[in-house]
């Protein structure tokens, strides 16, 4: 969810408001829009440019045309809800183009509010979730002014902000009141930089802290009322909030970063929120089932479905592997999962009741949507599963889910790839209680689907015994990955997180394959990572462990907590909580992910931009 900067104050605000915006392009965008309100000579005008493509696009366009006024708001919009469009391009405004505001995140029960405000008259003038909240600050100014003589902006927002769902950050303007800016938070991320008689806000600090190092972190449920010469603090039932000022002590670099070295580990680190943001508002426990706005076109088609053909490129095509165990064991949906490289050049055999479902962050990976084009070209159902909306692959297939867990800027695949299996939990549930699955079964999973951020973040905790060992291992260049069932894609997915951010060789393997060869090369030089919780197949991996010892070779295992025998058997244990056993996956992906960065910090690479790799692979 991208990029929001709002200044209040008795500089221009143009200039600033671009200058912090370009500090954000970072975190990647499609579009970018501004508002500024002129107040001079008495009549308050908003000027408004939009523009899609890159900040320096708006640039151009208002460069013809100077923006005067001290109070306004800019956007980098990463759409969620609509096409990357100028019409979609934010500000947004209500009807009569008084109330301006820019939104990160989502606005889960848009469609019901917009059709509530279109049924009371409101123009919409874009696709976007983020326009109803405009229209509702409008109603809200409506009724206020029926009923009380004085109201204020921040009054309408409260007011309105109670009727929304979801997640979001804004920066609200009105040009009835050109000495206000309102700034309010619930989920996306957002800060206030207090200066000399001028204040900031914005998406992260480093659009904050060349003006000021002064600042206050927004709670949930925070909302800032500032004027050129004051602030407040409330919360929305308008209760004063005591939120003290910190002191950056970042540059510009680092506070993109959150305050981590390096994007890889901040995307790491955000996984929690990332799956939170994946399976907001998709989750109906009480039915033990998902609701996927995306497939909703589609949910007779999908009915008729008897085979389901999962198409991607590497962490994705993992993370399809482990849609195969949860679809086959619960939907019961014969799967098969290609190589997209693959698929596109062998000659599946396509029956018309199967589906092609593409897993794709990017949804411009050449290979996969040359598979997308393929099955559309035998009449196949197309189905994807994206993280960028708007992408050539999102726009070829019929139908899909997107991840909406914001750009991931590493060109490791780490939050997209927890949030691609947890949308793949999402889509067993939906087909598996199309068919044969039980009310109970449905609601178990959810439960525990809900539950995963903050399991996730308890994996988080274990990253100083991580780092540790990889200190310890550091120095070698050959390691094994072993796993089973749903944790044998993970097995391949660690080995290739430790090959692309270190350059080490590391091979994934099922575990029970060890017999059948690669036991030949374990000695005490090659170690062997083997994830192993406590789930079905336990005892079997064990065994392999043992056969490991027998040879002297080292072992790092992935165990689920509070298993003491394991220590017995490893030379080092990593713990994850317990979960069901199609959930593993997405946690004991996480340990995997840290010691390849670790690994890869030790080796003083370039983890976020690993040599020879693009962040996404354009052409075959
Ligand atoms: C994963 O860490 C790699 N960056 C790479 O394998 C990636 O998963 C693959 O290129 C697919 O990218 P996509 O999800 O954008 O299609
Ligand atoms: N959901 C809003 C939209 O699609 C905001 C997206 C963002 O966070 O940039 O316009």
């Amino acid at each position: 969810m991208c990029g929001i900067v709002g200044y209040i104050g008795k500089q221009k605000a143009a200039p600033i408001l671009l200058d912090g915006i370009k500090s954000l392009e970072y975190r990647g965008y499609d579009s970018a829009g501004i508002s500024v309100i002129n107040n001079q000579g008495g009549v308050a005008e908003a000027q408004v440019e939009k523009a899609v493509g890159k900040v320096i696009n708006l640039e151009n366009k208002i460069k013809s045309r100077e923006l005067l006024g001290g109070l306004g708001i800019i956007h980098t919009r990463w759409a969620t809800h609509g096409g990357a469009t100028e019409a979609n391009a934010h500000p947004h405004s209500d009807c009569a183009g008084n109330i301006w505001l820019v939104h990160n995140g989502i606005i889960e029960n848009y469609k019901e509010l917009k059709n509530e405000l279109i049924s009371a008259g409101h123009q919409f003038k874009s696709e976007t979730d983020t326009e109803v909240v405009a229209h509702l600050i409008e109603e809200q100014v409506k009724s206020l002014k029926s009923k009380v003589q004085s109201y204020a902006l921040e009054d309408a927002v409260r007011l309105a902000l109670k009727k929304v769902r979801g997640a979001y950050a804004l920066a609200i303007i009105d040009k009835r009141e050109p000495e206000k800016l309102v700034a309010v938070r619930n989920s996306s991320p957002l800060i206030l930089g207090i200066g000399n008689d001028e204040y900031l806000v914005a998406s992260d600090a480093s659009a904050v802290v060349k003006h000021t190092r002064k600042v206050i972190y927004f709670n949930d449920g925070e909302m800032a009322i500032l004027t050129p010469d004051n602030h407040r603090v409330v919360n929305l039932e308008n209760q004063a909030v005591d939120s003290q000022p910190q002191e950056l002590d970042w540059t510009v670099e680092s506070a993109q970063k959150g305050g981590y070295p390096h994007f890889m580990l901040k995307e790491i680190f955000e996984q929690p929120e990332a799956v939170e943001n994946c399976l907001r508002g998709r989750l109906v426990v009480q039915e033990g089932t998902a609701k996927l706005g995306g497939l909703e076109s589609i949910k007779d088609k999908l009915r008729e479905i008897k085979r389901i053909h999962i198409s991607a490129c590497g962490t994705a095509y993992l993370a399809g592997k482990v849609g195969e165990y949860m679809l086959e064991e619960y939907a019961g949906i014969p799967v098969e999962v290609d190589l997209a490289s693959e698929l596109r050049y062998r000659k599946p055999v396509f029956d018309n009741h199967d589906a092609v479902l593409v897993i794709s962050q990017s949804g411009e990976t050449a290979d996969t949507l040359a598979s997308v084009k393929e099955a559309k070209e035998k009449g196949i159902l197309t189905l994807g599963i994206v993280n960028t909306v708007g992408s050539s692959i999102a726009r070829e297939t019929e139908a899909g889910i997107y991840q909406h867990i914001g750009p991931e800027i590493g060109v490791a695949s780490t939050k997209a790839f927890t949030s691609q299996v947890a949308v793949l939990a999402l889509l067993t549930l939906f087909l598996g209680r199309q068919r044969q699955m039980s009310l109970v079964t449905g609601e178990r999973i959810a439960r525990e689907l809900q539950r995963l951020p903050e399991l996730i973040r308890k994996v988080l905790q274990s990253e100083d015994l991580i780092k540790q060992i990889a200190v310890k291992y550091q120095t070698h260049n050959n390691f094994l990955y072993l796993g089973r069932k749903y944790n044998l894609p993970i097995a391949y997915e660690g080995a290739l997180k430790l090959k692309e951010i270190s350059y080490i060789h590391a091979e994934g393997y099922g575990a029970g394959e060890m017999k059948h060869g690669p036991i030949a090369m374990i000695d005490q030089n090659l170690p062997s990572v083997v994830i192993v919780p406590s789930d079905s197949v336990y005892e079997k991996t064990v065994s392999n462990i043992e056969e490991i010892r027998a040879r002297r070779g080292p072992v790092i295992a992935i165990a689920t907590e509070g298993n003491e025998d394991i220590k017995s058997l490893a030379d080092d244990v990593i713990y994850i909580p317990k979960s069901l056993e199609m959930l593993t996956p997405i946690l004991s992906a996480v340990p995997l992910q840290l010691f390849a960065y670790h690994v890869g910090v030790l080796r003083g690479l370039d983890v976020d931009k690993p040599r020879n790799l693009a962040k996404s692979v354009t052409v075959e």
